[in-house]
Protein backbone atom coordinates (compact mmCIF):
# COMPACT_ATOMS: atom_id res chain seq x y z
CA UNK A 1 0.00 0.00 0.00
CA UNK A 2 1.64 3.16 -1.00
CA UNK A 3 1.37 6.49 1.18
CA UNK A 4 -0.73 8.33 -1.93
CA UNK A 5 -4.32 8.47 -0.31
CA UNK A 6 -6.60 7.09 -2.60
CA UNK A 7 -9.38 9.35 -4.91
CA UNK A 8 -12.43 10.54 -3.46
CA UNK A 9 -15.63 9.57 -5.43
CA UNK A 10 -18.35 12.19 -5.97
CA UNK A 11 -21.62 11.44 -6.55
CA UNK A 12 -22.48 14.27 -9.16
CA UNK A 13 -26.90 14.76 -9.37
CA UNK A 14 -27.87 18.07 -10.37
CA UNK A 15 -31.41 17.27 -8.41
CA UNK A 16 -28.98 16.82 -5.13
CA UNK A 17 -26.15 18.41 -3.30
CA UNK A 18 -23.32 17.01 -4.24
CA UNK A 19 -21.66 14.31 -1.95
CA UNK A 20 -18.22 13.79 -1.99
CA UNK A 21 -17.90 10.15 -0.97
CA UNK A 22 -14.52 8.94 0.76
CA UNK A 23 -12.70 5.70 0.22
CA UNK A 24 -13.58 4.90 3.97
CA UNK A 25 -17.00 4.19 5.09
CA UNK A 26 -17.33 3.79 9.06
CA UNK A 27 -19.77 0.90 9.23
CA UNK A 28 -22.99 1.74 11.34
CA UNK A 29 -23.38 -0.72 14.15
CA UNK A 30 -26.17 -0.70 16.61
CA UNK A 31 -27.06 -0.17 19.18
CA UNK A 32 -25.00 2.90 19.81
CA UNK A 33 -21.52 1.14 18.67
CA UNK A 34 -21.38 4.27 16.24
CA UNK A 35 -22.47 7.02 17.58
CA UNK A 36 -21.98 10.16 17.29
CA UNK A 37 -18.49 10.59 18.95
CA UNK A 38 -17.41 7.52 16.78
CA UNK A 39 -18.81 9.43 13.51
CA UNK A 40 -17.64 13.08 14.56
CA UNK A 41 -13.69 11.72 14.99
CA UNK A 42 -13.92 9.06 11.79
CA UNK A 43 -15.46 12.47 9.75
CA UNK A 44 -13.03 14.84 11.76
CA UNK A 45 -10.57 12.91 9.49
CA UNK A 46 -12.49 13.43 6.15
CA UNK A 47 -13.40 9.72 5.96
CA UNK A 48 -17.05 9.18 5.91
CA UNK A 49 -18.65 8.75 9.67
CA UNK A 50 -21.79 6.70 10.26
CA UNK A 51 -24.11 6.86 13.29
CA UNK A 52 -26.78 4.03 14.21
CA UNK A 53 -29.99 4.85 13.22
CA UNK A 54 -31.21 2.14 15.64
CA UNK A 55 -32.71 2.88 18.94
CA UNK A 56 -31.20 6.36 18.93
CA UNK A 57 -35.01 7.53 20.64
CA UNK A 58 -33.99 4.94 23.79
CA UNK A 59 -30.39 5.94 23.80
CA UNK A 60 -31.57 9.64 23.91
CA UNK A 61 -33.62 9.30 27.12
CA UNK A 62 -31.07 6.72 28.65
CA UNK A 63 -28.58 9.64 28.13
CA UNK A 64 -30.88 12.02 29.90
CA UNK A 65 -31.71 9.73 32.37
CA UNK A 66 -27.87 9.58 32.97
CA UNK A 67 -27.53 13.08 33.83
CA UNK A 68 -26.28 13.59 30.38
CA UNK A 69 -22.55 14.20 31.44
CA UNK A 70 -20.74 16.68 28.86
CA UNK A 71 -24.33 18.30 28.44
CA UNK A 72 -24.46 17.11 24.94
CA UNK A 73 -27.76 16.13 24.20
CA UNK A 74 -28.83 19.29 25.82
CA UNK A 75 -26.64 21.10 23.50
CA UNK A 76 -27.94 19.82 20.50
CA UNK A 77 -31.44 19.75 21.89
CA UNK A 78 -31.15 23.44 22.01
CA UNK A 79 -30.45 23.49 18.10
CA UNK A 80 -33.40 21.63 17.20
CA UNK A 81 -35.80 23.15 15.07
CA UNK A 82 -38.97 22.44 16.81
CA UNK A 83 -38.03 24.53 20.93
CA UNK A 84 -40.73 22.84 22.17
CA UNK A 85 -40.19 19.57 21.58
CA UNK A 86 -37.12 19.86 22.58
CA UNK A 87 -37.76 21.69 26.13
CA UNK A 88 -40.73 18.97 26.64
CA UNK A 89 -38.06 15.94 26.13
CA UNK A 90 -35.66 17.51 28.77
CA UNK A 91 -38.21 18.41 31.34
CA UNK A 92 -39.50 14.40 30.68
CA UNK A 93 -36.02 12.39 30.97
CA UNK A 94 -33.46 14.52 31.98
CA UNK A 95 -32.21 13.66 35.97
CA UNK A 96 -29.45 16.02 36.78
CA UNK A 97 -26.92 14.32 38.12
CA UNK A 98 -27.93 11.08 36.64
CA UNK A 99 -30.46 7.95 38.12
CA UNK A 100 -29.73 6.50 41.71
CA UNK A 101 -28.26 3.21 41.76
CA UNK A 102 -30.73 0.31 40.87
CA UNK A 103 -33.36 2.60 39.50
CA UNK A 104 -34.27 1.16 35.83
CA UNK A 105 -34.51 3.35 33.37
CA UNK A 106 -38.20 5.40 32.47
CA UNK A 107 -38.97 3.16 29.01
CA UNK A 108 -40.27 5.14 25.78
CA UNK A 109 -44.09 3.72 24.50
CA UNK A 110 -43.33 1.24 21.24
CA UNK A 111 -43.41 2.17 17.67
CA UNK A 112 -46.83 0.37 16.25
CA UNK A 113 -48.76 1.57 13.16
CA UNK A 114 -49.99 4.56 14.88
CA UNK A 115 -47.04 5.93 16.86
CA UNK A 116 -48.34 8.62 19.47
CA UNK A 117 -47.40 12.14 18.80
CA UNK A 118 -44.93 12.29 21.66
CA UNK A 119 -43.04 9.34 20.03
CA UNK A 120 -42.99 10.77 16.57
CA UNK A 121 -41.42 14.04 18.03
CA UNK A 122 -39.03 11.97 20.35
CA UNK A 123 -37.80 9.82 17.55
CA UNK A 124 -37.73 12.78 14.88
CA UNK A 125 -34.78 15.14 17.92
CA UNK A 126 -33.56 12.12 18.56
CA UNK A 127 -32.39 11.55 15.01
CA UNK A 128 -31.81 14.88 15.18
CA UNK A 129 -29.37 14.96 17.98
CA UNK A 130 -27.19 12.25 16.71
CA UNK A 131 -26.23 14.13 13.12
CA UNK A 132 -25.46 17.19 15.00
CA UNK A 133 -23.40 16.24 17.27
CA UNK A 134 -22.04 13.89 14.62
CA UNK A 135 -21.33 17.04 12.49
CA UNK A 136 -20.79 19.71 14.96
CA UNK A 137 -16.98 21.25 14.75
CA UNK A 138 -15.82 19.83 11.33
CA UNK A 139 -16.79 19.53 7.51
CA UNK A 140 -16.63 16.06 7.14
CA UNK A 141 -19.27 13.71 5.78
CA UNK A 142 -21.75 12.14 7.91
CA UNK A 143 -24.32 9.49 7.45
CA UNK A 144 -26.92 7.80 9.23
CA UNK A 145 -27.47 3.69 9.19
CA UNK A 146 -30.97 2.60 9.37
CA UNK A 147 -32.30 -1.03 9.29
CA UNK A 148 -35.10 -1.66 6.57
CA UNK A 149 -36.39 -4.42 9.21
CA UNK A 150 -36.75 -2.27 12.15
CA UNK A 151 -39.23 -0.21 9.94
CA UNK A 152 -41.36 1.86 11.90
CA UNK A 153 -39.17 4.52 12.89
CA UNK A 154 -37.63 4.86 9.56
CA UNK A 155 -39.65 8.52 8.67
CA UNK A 156 -38.96 10.09 11.64
CA UNK A 157 -35.58 8.65 12.54
CA UNK A 158 -34.18 10.13 8.94
CA UNK A 159 -36.13 12.69 8.96
CA UNK A 160 -34.56 14.11 12.70
CA UNK A 161 -31.27 13.00 10.60
CA UNK A 162 -32.15 15.15 7.73
CA UNK A 163 -33.15 18.08 9.90
CA UNK A 164 -29.29 18.30 11.11
CA UNK A 165 -28.27 17.87 7.48
CA UNK A 166 -27.06 14.63 7.04
CA UNK A 167 -25.03 13.86 4.47
CA UNK A 168 -25.86 9.92 3.60
CA UNK A 169 -28.28 7.40 4.14
CA UNK A 170 -27.13 3.94 4.56
CA UNK A 171 -29.97 1.43 4.97
CA UNK A 172 -29.17 -2.73 4.51
CA UNK A 173 -30.91 -5.74 6.44
CA UNK A 174 -33.94 -5.91 4.14
CA UNK A 175 -34.79 -4.29 0.64
CA UNK A 176 -34.30 -0.56 0.47
CA UNK A 177 -35.63 0.02 -2.46
CA UNK A 178 -38.75 2.87 -0.91
CA UNK A 179 -35.43 4.67 0.53
CA UNK A 180 -35.09 7.32 -2.58
CA UNK A 181 -38.47 8.17 -2.77
CA UNK A 182 -38.76 8.35 1.32
CA UNK A 183 -36.08 10.59 1.00
CA UNK A 184 -37.70 12.78 -1.74
CA UNK A 185 -41.14 13.08 0.30
CA UNK A 186 -39.24 14.30 3.26
CA UNK A 187 -36.80 16.91 1.98
CA UNK A 188 -40.28 18.47 0.54
CA UNK A 189 -41.63 18.34 3.60
CA UNK A 190 -44.58 16.46 2.09
CA UNK A 191 -46.64 14.05 3.73
CA UNK A 192 -45.63 10.15 3.93
CA UNK A 193 -47.33 6.88 4.00
CA UNK A 194 -44.79 4.11 4.98
CA UNK A 195 -45.70 0.47 4.28
CA UNK A 196 -45.68 -1.60 6.97
CA UNK A 197 -44.97 -5.16 6.40
CA UNK A 198 -47.41 -7.26 8.10
CA UNK A 199 -47.88 -11.17 8.98
CA UNK A 200 -50.92 -12.66 7.87
CA UNK A 201 -52.17 -9.59 6.16
CA UNK A 202 -55.42 -9.57 4.49
CA UNK A 203 -54.45 -6.62 2.71
CA UNK A 204 -51.83 -4.37 1.82
CA UNK A 205 -52.72 -1.32 3.07
CA UNK A 206 -50.74 -1.06 6.22
CA UNK A 207 -48.95 1.96 6.93
CA UNK A 208 -47.57 4.26 8.68
CA UNK A 209 -48.29 8.02 8.30
CA UNK A 210 -45.73 10.89 8.75
CA UNK A 211 -46.86 14.77 8.63
CA UNK A 212 -44.18 16.96 8.85
CA UNK A 213 -46.54 19.43 8.81
CA UNK A 214 -47.86 18.76 12.02
CA UNK A 215 -44.95 18.52 13.39
CA UNK A 216 -44.02 22.31 12.50
CA UNK A 217 -47.73 22.96 12.88
CA UNK A 218 -46.63 25.00 9.35
CA UNK A 219 -45.21 24.34 6.10
CA UNK A 220 -41.90 22.76 6.57
CA UNK A 221 -38.77 23.62 5.72
CA UNK A 222 -37.26 21.97 2.21
CA UNK A 223 -34.54 19.46 2.92
CA UNK A 224 -30.94 18.98 0.92
CA UNK A 225 -31.67 15.72 -0.04
CA UNK A 226 -28.63 13.13 1.47
CA UNK A 227 -26.90 10.68 -0.80
CA UNK A 228 -27.94 7.13 -0.63
CA UNK A 229 -26.23 3.85 -0.27
CA UNK A 230 -27.79 0.06 -0.44
CA UNK A 231 -26.35 -2.24 1.31
CA UNK A 232 -26.90 -5.46 -0.33
CA UNK A 233 -25.39 -8.78 0.04
CA UNK A 234 -26.48 -10.23 -3.66
CA UNK A 235 -25.64 -9.16 -7.08
CA UNK A 236 -29.48 -9.87 -8.04
CA UNK A 237 -30.80 -7.06 -5.26
CA UNK A 238 -27.83 -4.72 -6.72
CA UNK A 239 -29.19 -5.25 -10.08
CA UNK A 240 -33.04 -5.09 -9.27
CA UNK A 241 -32.12 -1.58 -7.32
CA UNK A 242 -29.94 -0.18 -9.73
CA UNK A 243 -32.53 -0.91 -12.49
CA UNK A 244 -35.29 0.78 -11.44
CA UNK A 245 -35.71 4.13 -11.66
CA UNK A 246 -37.43 4.79 -8.69
CA UNK A 247 -35.61 2.48 -6.75
CA UNK A 248 -31.86 3.45 -7.91
CA UNK A 249 -29.57 4.29 -4.95
CA UNK A 250 -26.43 6.41 -5.58
CA UNK A 251 -24.25 3.26 -4.70
CA UNK A 252 -23.52 0.31 -2.68
CA UNK A 253 -22.02 -1.41 -0.10
CA UNK A 254 -21.75 -4.80 -0.51
CA UNK A 255 -21.30 -6.74 2.51
CA UNK A 256 -20.08 -10.29 2.97
CA UNK A 257 -20.72 -12.88 5.55
CA UNK A 258 -17.63 -11.95 7.68
CA UNK A 259 -19.36 -8.68 8.80
CA UNK A 260 -20.46 -7.83 12.35
CA UNK A 261 -24.31 -7.63 13.07
CA UNK A 262 -26.63 -9.04 11.05
CA UNK A 263 -25.81 -10.99 7.99
CA UNK A 264 -27.75 -11.83 5.03
CA UNK A 265 -28.80 -15.84 4.91
CA UNK A 266 -27.31 -18.30 2.04
CA UNK A 267 -28.65 -18.29 -0.76
CA UNK A 268 -28.58 -21.98 -1.38
CA UNK A 269 -30.46 -24.55 0.66
CA UNK A 270 -30.09 -24.02 4.76
CA UNK A 271 -27.35 -26.25 5.88
CA UNK A 272 -25.58 -25.81 9.30
CA UNK A 273 -22.05 -26.89 10.31
CA UNK A 274 -21.22 -28.52 13.17
CA UNK A 275 -21.42 -25.48 15.38
CA UNK A 276 -24.81 -24.64 13.50
CA UNK A 277 -23.74 -21.57 11.79
CA UNK A 278 -25.45 -21.05 8.47
CA UNK A 279 -22.90 -22.80 5.67
CA UNK A 280 -21.90 -19.90 2.85
CA UNK A 281 -20.68 -21.14 -0.52
CA UNK A 282 -20.03 -19.64 -4.04
CA UNK A 283 -23.86 -19.35 -4.44
CA UNK A 284 -23.04 -16.13 -1.73
CA UNK A 285 -20.03 -14.43 -3.53
CA UNK A 286 -21.06 -11.53 -5.17
CA UNK A 287 -19.66 -11.20 -8.90
CA UNK A 288 -17.71 -7.95 -8.90
CA UNK A 289 -16.81 -7.14 -12.25
CA UNK A 290 -21.25 -7.40 -12.38
CA UNK A 291 -21.16 -4.66 -9.73
CA UNK A 292 -18.24 -2.03 -11.94
CA UNK A 293 -20.81 -3.11 -15.03
CA UNK A 294 -23.67 -1.11 -12.83
CA UNK A 295 -22.11 2.10 -12.79
CA UNK A 296 -22.76 2.52 -9.39
CA UNK A 297 -19.96 3.05 -7.16
CA UNK A 298 -19.76 0.43 -4.39
CA UNK A 299 -18.21 -0.17 -1.21
CA UNK A 300 -16.95 -3.89 -0.03
CA UNK A 301 -17.43 -4.72 3.86
CA UNK A 302 -16.69 -7.70 6.01
CA UNK A 303 -12.79 -8.34 6.68
CA UNK A 304 -11.68 -5.92 4.32
CA UNK A 305 -10.55 -3.44 7.47
CA UNK A 306 -6.51 -3.18 6.38
CA UNK A 307 -4.57 -1.71 4.19
CA UNK A 308 -3.92 -4.57 1.91
CA UNK A 309 -8.37 -4.96 1.98
CA UNK A 310 -8.33 -1.32 0.71
CA UNK A 311 -6.30 -2.42 -1.46
CA UNK A 312 -8.05 -5.16 -3.07
CA UNK A 313 -11.19 -3.33 -3.15
CA UNK A 314 -10.15 -0.94 -5.26
CA UNK A 315 -8.36 -3.19 -7.39
CA UNK A 316 -11.74 -5.44 -7.86
CA UNK A 317 -13.27 -1.63 -8.81
CA UNK A 318 -14.73 -0.48 -5.81
CA UNK A 319 -14.56 3.07 -4.62
CA UNK A 320 -13.52 1.91 -0.89
CA UNK A 321 -14.35 -0.05 2.06
CA UNK A 322 -16.87 -0.06 4.73
CA UNK A 323 -14.90 -1.28 7.70
CA UNK A 324 -16.78 -1.76 10.96
CA UNK A 325 -14.99 -4.09 13.77
CA UNK A 326 -11.99 -2.27 13.60
CA UNK A 327 -13.98 0.80 14.68
CA UNK A 328 -16.38 -1.20 16.93
CA UNK A 329 -13.22 -1.42 19.41
CA UNK A 330 -11.70 2.10 19.20
CA UNK A 331 -12.10 4.02 22.04
CA UNK A 332 -14.45 6.52 20.50
CA UNK A 333 -16.84 3.82 20.02
CA UNK A 334 -20.32 3.59 22.10
CA UNK A 335 -19.51 -0.04 23.14
CA UNK A 336 -19.27 -0.03 26.84
CA UNK A 337 -15.56 -0.31 27.93
CA UNK A 338 -15.18 -3.43 29.80
CA UNK A 339 -16.56 -5.06 26.31
CA UNK A 340 -14.34 -3.60 24.41
CA UNK A 341 -11.41 -4.61 26.70
CA UNK A 342 -12.10 -7.99 26.80
CA UNK A 343 -12.65 -8.38 23.15
CA UNK A 344 -8.93 -6.54 22.25
CA UNK A 345 -7.61 -8.90 25.32
CA UNK A 346 -9.08 -11.59 23.70
CA UNK A 347 -8.33 -11.04 20.05
CA UNK A 348 -4.44 -10.19 21.03
CA UNK A 349 -4.69 -13.68 22.74
CA UNK A 350 -5.54 -15.21 19.69
CA UNK A 351 -8.35 -16.59 21.81
CA UNK A 352 -11.54 -14.36 20.60
CA UNK A 353 -14.20 -16.39 19.12
CA UNK A 354 -16.88 -15.13 17.12
CA UNK A 355 -19.82 -17.31 16.03
CA UNK A 356 -22.52 -17.01 13.43
CA UNK A 357 -25.68 -17.84 14.99
CA UNK A 358 -29.12 -18.34 13.35
CA UNK A 359 -30.92 -18.54 16.12
CA UNK A 360 -30.03 -15.56 17.98
CA UNK A 361 -31.97 -12.85 16.28
CA UNK A 362 -35.56 -12.14 16.45
CA UNK A 363 -35.53 -11.01 13.06
CA UNK A 364 -34.47 -14.33 11.94
CA UNK A 365 -31.37 -13.34 10.13
CA UNK A 366 -27.57 -14.69 11.13
CA UNK A 367 -26.39 -12.67 13.57
CA UNK A 368 -22.74 -12.86 14.87
CA UNK A 369 -21.82 -13.07 18.69
CA UNK A 370 -18.34 -13.14 20.52
CA UNK A 371 -18.11 -15.43 23.35
CA UNK A 372 -17.66 -13.26 26.42
CA UNK A 373 -18.00 -14.80 30.02
CA UNK A 374 -20.99 -13.01 31.68
CA UNK A 375 -22.86 -12.22 28.55
CA UNK A 376 -25.65 -14.03 26.66
CA UNK A 377 -23.30 -15.88 24.72
CA UNK A 378 -22.81 -17.85 28.11
CA UNK A 379 -25.41 -20.15 27.82
CA UNK A 380 -25.97 -20.23 31.91
CA UNK A 381 -26.47 -16.58 31.45
CA UNK A 382 -28.82 -16.78 28.72
CA UNK A 383 -30.76 -19.58 30.77
CA UNK A 384 -30.89 -18.00 33.97
CA UNK A 385 -32.28 -14.47 32.15
CA UNK A 386 -36.22 -14.22 32.61
CA UNK A 387 -37.48 -13.54 28.96
CA UNK A 388 -39.26 -9.72 29.17
CA UNK A 389 -40.44 -7.58 26.08
CA UNK A 390 -39.89 -3.96 27.46
CA UNK A 391 -38.65 -2.02 24.30
CA UNK A 392 -40.57 -3.87 21.28
CA UNK A 393 -37.85 -2.77 18.70
CA UNK A 394 -38.04 -6.06 16.91
CA UNK A 395 -41.80 -6.32 17.55
CA UNK A 396 -43.34 -6.75 14.09
CA UNK A 397 -47.07 -6.30 13.26
CA UNK A 398 -49.40 -9.19 12.66
CA UNK A 399 -53.19 -9.34 11.30
CA UNK A 400 -55.51 -10.58 14.15
CA UNK A 401 -58.88 -11.93 13.00
CA UNK A 402 -60.98 -9.27 13.20
CA UNK A 403 -58.10 -6.98 11.31
CA UNK A 404 -56.93 -5.12 13.77
CA UNK A 405 -53.23 -5.13 14.53
CA UNK A 406 -51.15 -7.00 17.02
CA UNK A 407 -47.70 -6.95 17.81
CA UNK A 408 -44.67 -9.75 18.69
CA UNK A 409 -41.44 -10.73 18.75
CA UNK A 410 -39.95 -14.20 19.52
CA UNK A 411 -37.98 -12.84 21.77
CA UNK A 412 -40.89 -12.01 24.33
CA UNK A 413 -42.44 -13.94 27.28
CA UNK A 414 -43.59 -17.56 25.51
CA UNK A 415 -46.70 -17.42 27.45
CA UNK A 416 -47.79 -14.34 25.33
CA UNK A 417 -46.07 -15.48 22.12
CA UNK A 418 -47.49 -18.81 21.60
CA UNK A 419 -50.81 -17.92 23.55
CA UNK A 420 -52.49 -14.68 22.64
CA UNK A 421 -50.22 -14.23 19.91
CA UNK A 422 -50.66 -17.52 18.80
CA UNK A 423 -47.35 -17.82 17.10
CA UNK A 424 -45.51 -21.13 16.90
CA UNK A 425 -42.98 -21.74 20.00
CA UNK A 426 -40.86 -23.29 17.34
CA UNK A 427 -40.10 -19.76 16.14
CA UNK A 428 -38.93 -18.19 19.87
CA UNK A 429 -36.52 -21.31 20.64
CA UNK A 430 -33.05 -19.38 21.41
CA UNK A 431 -34.06 -15.78 20.77
CA UNK A 432 -32.52 -13.39 22.84
CA UNK A 433 -33.67 -9.93 23.15
CA UNK A 434 -31.70 -7.80 21.34
CA UNK A 435 -32.94 -4.58 22.24
CA UNK A 436 -32.19 -5.07 26.22
CA UNK A 437 -28.90 -6.66 25.07
CA UNK A 438 -27.15 -4.59 22.33
CA UNK A 439 -28.15 -1.92 25.30
CA UNK A 440 -26.53 -3.35 27.34
CA UNK A 441 -23.93 -3.75 25.37
CA UNK A 442 -23.45 -0.10 24.79
CA UNK A 443 -23.14 0.76 28.42
CA UNK A 444 -26.66 1.49 29.10
CA UNK A 445 -28.43 -1.61 30.81
CA UNK A 446 -31.91 -2.10 32.42
CA UNK A 447 -32.33 -2.03 35.76
CA UNK A 448 -34.53 -5.19 37.24
CA UNK A 449 -36.51 -4.81 40.20
CA UNK A 450 -34.34 -7.76 41.87
CA UNK A 451 -31.72 -5.85 41.42
CA UNK A 452 -30.23 -7.47 38.24
CA UNK A 453 -29.06 -5.94 35.62
CA UNK A 454 -29.76 -6.64 31.49
CA UNK A 455 -26.73 -8.99 30.60
CA UNK A 456 -25.19 -7.89 27.11
CA UNK A 457 -24.55 -9.66 23.80
CA UNK A 458 -21.44 -9.00 21.84
CA UNK A 459 -21.73 -9.27 18.12
CA UNK A 460 -18.28 -8.28 15.82
CA UNK A 461 -16.95 -9.41 12.90
CA UNK A 462 -14.89 -12.36 12.24
CA UNK A 463 -12.13 -10.33 11.08
CA UNK A 464 -10.09 -10.37 15.14
CA UNK A 465 -6.70 -10.41 13.22
CA UNK A 466 -7.05 -6.83 11.94
CA UNK A 467 -6.94 -5.55 15.90
CA UNK A 468 -3.94 -7.38 16.39
CA UNK A 469 -2.31 -6.52 13.19
CA UNK A 470 -3.40 -2.72 14.04
CA UNK A 471 -2.19 -2.72 17.63
CA UNK A 472 1.50 -4.47 15.69
CA UNK A 473 1.74 -1.29 13.53
CA UNK A 474 1.25 1.02 15.96
CA UNK A 475 3.69 -0.83 17.99
CA UNK A 476 2.84 -3.68 20.08
CA UNK A 477 2.49 -2.03 23.20
CA UNK A 478 -0.77 -0.62 22.96
CA UNK A 479 -4.63 -1.90 24.53
CA UNK A 480 -6.43 0.75 22.98
CA UNK A 481 -6.43 2.81 19.63
CA UNK A 482 -8.36 5.86 18.05
CA UNK A 483 -10.69 6.04 14.98
CA UNK A 484 -7.97 8.70 13.63
CA UNK A 485 -5.15 5.70 14.03
CA UNK A 486 -7.58 3.33 12.30
CA UNK A 487 -8.02 5.32 9.47
CA UNK A 488 -4.06 6.24 9.01
CA UNK A 489 -3.41 2.43 9.07
CA UNK A 490 -6.31 2.04 6.31
CA UNK A 491 -4.78 4.64 4.43
CA UNK A 492 -1.35 3.47 4.76
CA UNK A 493 -0.42 6.91 5.91
C1 LIG B 1 -20.72 -4.23 16.57
C2 LIG B 1 -21.25 -4.23 15.17
C3 LIG B 1 -22.56 -3.84 14.94
C4 LIG B 1 -23.06 -3.74 13.64
N1 LIG B 1 -24.31 -3.25 13.42
C5 LIG B 1 -24.72 -2.97 12.17
C6 LIG B 1 -25.95 -2.29 11.94
O1 LIG B 1 -26.67 -1.93 12.88
N2 LIG B 1 -26.29 -2.02 10.64
C7 LIG B 1 -25.49 -2.38 9.59
O2 LIG B 1 -25.84 -2.11 8.43
N3 LIG B 1 -24.32 -3.02 9.78
C8 LIG B 1 -23.92 -3.31 11.04
N4 LIG B 1 -22.69 -3.91 11.24
C9 LIG B 1 -21.84 -4.21 10.07
C10 LIG B 1 -20.80 -3.09 9.83
O3 LIG B 1 -21.45 -1.88 9.53
C11 LIG B 1 -19.81 -3.43 8.71
O4 LIG B 1 -20.45 -3.51 7.47
C12 LIG B 1 -19.09 -4.73 8.93
O5 LIG B 1 -18.78 -4.93 10.27
C13 LIG B 1 -17.84 -4.78 8.06
O6 LIG B 1 -17.09 -5.93 8.30
P1 LIG B 1 -15.82 -5.93 9.30
O7 LIG B 1 -16.40 -5.99 10.68
O8 LIG B 1 -15.07 -7.16 8.94
O9 LIG B 1 -15.05 -4.67 9.09
C14 LIG B 1 -22.22 -4.08 12.54
C15 LIG B 1 -20.91 -4.52 12.79
C16 LIG B 1 -20.42 -4.60 14.09
C17 LIG B 1 -19.01 -5.04 14.31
Amino acid sequence: MGSTPPAQHSIHDPARATTVLPPVIQGGMGVAVSDWRLANAVARTGQLGVVSGTAVDVMCVRRLQDGDPGGHIRRALAHFPLPEVAERIVATYHLDGGRAEGVPYRNIPMFSARPAQRLQELAVAAGFVEVFLAKEGHHGPVGINLLRKIEAPIPFVLYGAMLAGVDVVLVGAGNPHELPGLIGTLARGDDVTWALRVQQASHSDHAIAFRPRELFHATPPVLARPAFLAIVASNDLAEGLAGSPSARPDGFVVEGPPAGGHNAPPRGPRRLDARGQPIYDARDEVDLPAMVALGLPFWLAGRYGAPAGLERARGAGAAGVQVGTLFALCEESGMAPALKAEAVRAARAGAGDVRTDWRVSPTGFPFKVLSVPGTLSDPEVLATRERTCDLGMLRVPYEREGGSLGYRCPAEPLASYTGAKAAREANAQGRVCLCNALLASAGVPQSRPDGSVEPALVTLGTDLEGIVDLLRHLGGQRETYTAAEVVEYLLGA
